[in-house]
């Protein structure tokens, strides 16, 4: 994908608040200071489009982005930051998870990992919870500059058997050197172009 223009369009928490033209999202999940926030600014090559901080919390409603006039990108707030341990599905779920559950154009969600650490719980019941909606998942394994290049090799590994995937179903990421951009961006646009396929199916279905 090509970043011609980047706008940013809103903040918001309830339904009503959503943009309501049926334009494709990508949304970004994951831990609390993972760098979500980061990898969107990186992504879309525009320094401050998402605030970014090294206290955790940073984010706190869903971010909307207009990406070429043409797709959402959804920033999330993070989960697994209370200081006193509560569940996914109470801390975060209520608010965030109804827009995944729910918003009827969302291409994929973006799950992203720090490659430093093994999933923790938090990470393990979203990504089962996609599952269960069959939404689209892309699992990213960011901060890769921190490692070198065996501990990544090290990482892919413990990371895919933790979550019984395969490997390559990981892209390496680094928001400060770039590294992962082109992989996630074809991904990305695959995910849309299955969206628009089964939109299309949906509108138009084969005779039998
Ligand atoms: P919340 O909005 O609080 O959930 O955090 P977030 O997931 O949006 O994280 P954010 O992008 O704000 O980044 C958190 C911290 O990690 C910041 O200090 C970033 O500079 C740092 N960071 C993010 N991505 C990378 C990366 O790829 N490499 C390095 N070295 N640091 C990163
Ligand atoms: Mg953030």
């Amino acid at each position: 994908m090509k970043v011609n223009s980047v706008e940013f369009v809103k903040s918001a928490i309830k339904p009503e608040q959503w943009p309501k033209d049926a334009l494709p999202a990508v949304a970004f999940a994951g831990r609390s200071n993972v760098g979500k926030s980061s990898l969107i600014n990186n992504l879309l090559n525009r320094r401050n489009v998402m605030r970014v901080s090294r206290t955790p919390g940073r984010t706190q409603l869903l971010n909307f982005v207009l990406l070429n006039k043409k797709m959402y990108v959804v920033d999330l707030p993070g989960y697994g930051y209370a200081k006193v341990p509560m569940s996914l599905k109470k801390q975060w779920g209520p608010m965030i998870g109804r827009y995944i559950a729910e918003a009827d154009s969302l291409a994929a969600v973006v799950h992203i990992l720090d490659i430093r650490h093994p999933p923790t719980k938090d990470d393990i019941a979203l990504l089962d919870w996609l599952q269960e909606l069959e939404k689209p998942t892309i699992l990213v394994l960011t901060k890769a500059d921190k490692l070198s290049n065996n501990q990544i090799a090290k990482s892919r590994k413990v990371m895919s058997d933790t979550l019984d995937l395969p490997t390559d179903a990981f892209t390496i990421y680094s928001s400060e050197t770039g590294r992962g951009r082109d992989e996630l961006w074809s991904r990305i646009d695959l995910a849309v172009e299955e969206l628009r396929a089964r939109k299309a199916e949906v509108a138009a279905p084969q005779a039998e």
